[in-house]
């Protein structure tokens, strides 16, 4: 029989890119090769996001473009995983017969076989549990990444937190925590591989271990943070997502250490208002997400710190809205992720009556990225001149000779560098600036 080719497209956050690390290593494991050219493949794995209603949409327009090829040799057959998956994905087939297969992200480990199957004997295979609590995983670990030096590890599935906009718990179900032993395997096994920089992933890692509470004795995220980071030649240790709310201080005691645990935080605010934020339901306030940047700047006074913002939250009116530019123009982040909201069906915040006209929503956007690519670029400007430790590890997309690194804190950092300099932590100095990133020189 000859060789099978799958390719793999991946849509949405770090959980899919750690997601289809797994999928890659299964399907490498069953015989298949990965190719790049999609056409030829026998098999494409679409790794989707459901976040938004834009992150949808790109995957339809994607789906459409294999009419001709399916019509005329039938293949690729799409692989349909992740949280769109889930939540249209059994409608998908109907519209798109080159989707064959179809699972959401809590049924992982049902995918290669079924992808094999599908290919074999032609059968469509739609893999679903209603069941939130129900997991069916892969077991095995996630293959190379795309930059051999840097991997994720996801740490929990899931969130319990039900934020009334999001459709991330209806997707990917209950918050379950891996077991430290199998998080901390996987990442001896990457730093033996060559790994230098991990990144542990979750909705919300700072509720890591909760769920083990009366069932083992506690082990909560700052223990894992500290078990993980002691690795011997890991050199840096990153995470994300945290929650305002269970920021705790022994997190806080465990990275003010030092070590390889990297001074960055992502503390999504998505909103200044205490209305919009009671409404969608964060259970923080503007004045309590405050004193949390106020303890992690004291705790780790290097750090830099991002966040999620989101404009135009059904009822935000004009000075609700202002107090997000307000809460920014305070805080002056280093980097701010921000979005128009978009109604996601089946949330709570999507079935209200008081939704902010689109273009009211998109003018909020540009005007709050004004005010934080000022911030950004200001921010940026004062690095000019100092030296930083950079982990060098990619080439640059632009530019002969260059090479793409990041700050201990996260900063992106372009550097002319020979190519063999990749995976190593050199010291750079500033020599320019812009909202986006730094350009340096090896020192
Ligand atoms: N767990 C993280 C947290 O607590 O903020 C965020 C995870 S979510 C997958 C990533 C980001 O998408 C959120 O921070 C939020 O800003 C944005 N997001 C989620 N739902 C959204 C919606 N309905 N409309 C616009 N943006 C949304
Ligand atoms: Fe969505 Fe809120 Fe969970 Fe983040 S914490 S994934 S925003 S429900
Ligand atoms: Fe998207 Fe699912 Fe991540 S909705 S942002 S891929 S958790």
């Amino acid at each position: 029989m000859s060789e099978k080719l799958f390719s793999i497209k991946v849509f949405g956050c770090q959980m899919n890119v750690y997601d289809a690390g797994r999928l890659r290593a299964a399907m490498s494991e069953r015989g298949w090769r990965e190719t790049e050219n999609i056409d030829e493949s026998d098999c494409a794995i679409f790794v989707t996001c459901s976040v938004r209603d834009k992150a949808e949409q790109k995957v339809l327009s994607e789906l459409g473009r294999f009419k001709a090829s399916w019509e005329r040799n039938k293949r690729p057959r799409i692989a349909m995983i992740g949280c769109m998956a889930e939540r249209v994905g059994a409608e998908l087939p109907k519209k798109f017969p080159w989707v064959r297969v179809v699972a959401g992200p809590r049924q992982l480990g049902a995918v290669p076989d079924a992808i094999v199957d599908s290919c074999e004997n032609g059968g469509l295979h739609i893999i679903s549990n209603e069941d939130p609590n129900a997991r069916c995983d892969l077991s095995c670990a996630t293959a190379p990444h795309d930059n051999p030096h840097k991997a994720y590890i996801t740490i929990a599935h899931g969130c319990d937190q039900f934020c009334s906009y999001c459709i991330v718990p209806y997707v990917r179900g209950r918050f379950i925590s891996r077991s430290p032993d199998e998080i901390l395997v996987e990442a001896e096994r990457l730093v033996k591989g060559g790994v230098k920089e991990i990144t542990l992933l979750g909705q919300n890692v700072n509720t890591y271990g909760r769920d083990f509470d009366g069932v083992r004795s506690p082990y909560r995220f700052a223990d894992l943070l500290r078990d993980v980071s002691s690795i011997k030649n890991l050199l840096r240790l990153r995470f994300t997502t945290s929650h305002p709310v269970d920021f705790s201080d022994d997190i806080l005691d465990v990275m003010s250490r030092g070590g390889n645990i990297c001074p960055s935080v992502n503390l999504p605010v998505q909103a200044g208002s205490d209305k919009v934020l009671r409404e969608m339901n964060r259970r923080y306030t503007r004045a309590e997400y405050l004193a949390l940047i106020g303890r992690i700047r004291d705790a780790l006074p290097e750090v830099s710190i991002t966040t999620d913002l989101i404009v135009g939250f059904p009822g935000e009116n004009e000075d609700e809205f202002e107090e997000s530019v307000s809460l920014f123009e305070e805080v002056r982040f280093d980097l701010a992720h921000t979005a128009a909201y978009s109604p996601r069906e089946g949330t709570p915040a999507a079935a209200r009556e008081d939704q902010i006209p689109g273009r009211e929503r998109a003018r909020r956007l540009v005007r709050i990225n004004e005010i934080q690519t000022n911030i950004s670029r200001e921010i940026n400007r004062s690095m000019e001149g100092r030296i930083f430790e950079v982990m060098l590890d990619e080439a640059a997309q632009k530019g002969e000779c260059l090479l793409q690194g990041r700050t201990a804190t996260d900063k992106v950092v372009l550097v002319k560098a020979p190519q063999e300099m990749s995976g190593s932590i050199c010291n750079v100095r500033v020599t320019s600036s812009s909202p986006w990133c730094l350009e340096g020189e090896l020192l």
